[in-house]
């Protein structure tokens, strides 16, 4: 609940006079797919590209975020909801700061990602599915987790016995088990230079 005791307190810089300084503008790059799917690799890769160009990046991945800020929620509904919502937040900072910041959160609900989108203008924030099938989500399982899940030994594991709702609507689809990483940072390079993020 908002504190009716507190004031706003506009920024002396703007966010426009931040991005009129450097060259290229800033946005959130709303990764969403299934654990395994090749988030965190591909927004790594693609934070790597971006910086070899003089980009301001960042990158808010699942499993770090859940070490500190996000300590104390786990994967209820309600918690992965909570967790989404303080991403978007976050988001909407480093993107006021003039970056492009890559997220990489499962984020399995759609409303979520929809209360997500409308914190921002149409050109600041893009939902990119990293679409890869469950099977061969749980074929890699690099971190064993399908594996547990299917021995009961984790609970609401998505994908398992927690759903995951795709995108409807995404901005850019990512193939990752068609594509390489090399060419998904491609693509999804060509795409911010469409939308005029990048030169
Ligand atoms: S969510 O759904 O967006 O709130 O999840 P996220 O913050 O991205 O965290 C996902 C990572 O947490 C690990 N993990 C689980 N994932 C899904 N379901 C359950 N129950 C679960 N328990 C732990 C897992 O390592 C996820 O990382 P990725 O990189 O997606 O595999």
């Amino acid at each position: 609940m908002t504190n009716c005791n507190l004031t706003w307190h506009d920024a002396v810089i703007t966010k426009d006079e931040r991005r009129s300084k450097q060259q290229h503008s800033s946005c959130t790059l709303w990764f969403t797919g299934l654990s395994g799917s090749g988030k965190s690799t591909l927004a790594n890769a693609l934070s790597a590209k971006l910086f070899e160009k003089g980009i301001k990046e960042y990158v808010l991945d699942g499993d770090n975020i859940r070490h500190g800020l996000n300590a104390d929620l786990g994967f209820t509904e309600k918690d992965r909801t909570e967790n989404i919502r303080r991403i978007g937040e976050v988001a909407k900072l480093f993107v006021d700061s003039g970056t492009i910041v890559v997220t990489a959160f499962i984020s399995p609900f759609s409303a979520d990602r929809d209360c997500v989108r409308e914190q921002f203008a149409s050109n600041e924030f893009f939902e990119i599915f990293i679409d890869c099938p469950l099977a061969e989500c749980e074929k890699r399982d690099p971190k064993k987790l399908y594996e547990k899940a299917r021995r009961g030994e984790i609970k609401n594991f998505t994908g398992i016995d927690s759903p995951y709702e795709p995108p409807k609507h995404p901005d850019l689809t990512i193939r990752s088990d068609r594509l390489s990483v090399e060419e998904a940072i491609t693509e999804i390079l060509s795409f911010l230079q469409q939308q005029q993020i990048i030169k």
